[in-house]
């Protein structure tokens, strides 16, 4: 069934949050404290597709105790700029995690659902621990009580766009995180 996209919006007329260099200095530091955290041990990166692609190659490069990374796909909010509410797991990770210190990735964590879904299924499987790795943090949209371990910026409930995140599937290519407007004809 063909779909029509919302207008296309420049995304350099849109409100840059955090410059390239803010990223870049936050994902270090936070890749820092996971190699202090978890020295001389192996973690497994688990990326959240499609959100989280970008943060977890830049994370697992600032990383410098050893590491895997894996993915895990699950229901989209699709075109809505809300959550639905329903979390279904549509790719399970390729490796066994049994007994192995994992880190759930995210781009952002809003209202929670996704990464308490996640969470649960993740510890079925019995890694030796699991922690949750977030670029954004949107702590007044949370429905479920969930903390991130490591996190690059808490921010307040704009809409935004850019390293890895997206509106109606565009614009994960933006190199920085910016506020897509509220008012935009067609949104
Ligand atoms: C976004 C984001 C998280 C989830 C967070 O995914 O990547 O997975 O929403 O929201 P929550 O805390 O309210 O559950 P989205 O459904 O937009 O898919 P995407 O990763 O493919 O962009």
């Amino acid at each position: 069934m063909a779909t029509s996209l919302p207008p296309y919006v420049d995304p350099l007329s849109m409100e840059v949050l955090f410059s390239v260099d803010q990223i870049a200095e936050r994902v270090q530091s936070i890749g820092k404290q996971i190699s202090e955290d978890y020295a001389g041990q192996t973690v497994v990166l688990i990326g959240v597709l499609k959100g989280a692609a970008i943060f977890l190659a830049d994370l697992a490069r600032s990383i410098s105790v050893d590491n895997t990374f894996d993915f895990v796909a699950v229901s989209s909010y699709g075109r809505a700029r809300v959550s639905s509410g329903a979390v279904k797991l549509i790719k399970d990770i390729d490796n066994p995690i049994e007994g192995k210190h994992v880190i759930l990735v995210e781009d952002i964590l809003d209202t929670g659902l996704t990464l308490s879904y996640l969470r649960g299924l993740m510890l079925q499987h019995k890694p030796a621990s699991l922690k949750i790795a977030t670029c954004l943090d949107k702590p007044e949209r949370r429905l479920v009580p969930i903390e991130s371990d490591y996190t690059c910026f808490q921010i307040p409930n704009r809409f935004v766009i850019g390293y890895g995140m997206d509106y109606a599937e565009r614009y994960r290519g933006v190199a920085d995180i910016r506020i897509f407007p509220e008012t935009v004809p067609g949104h």
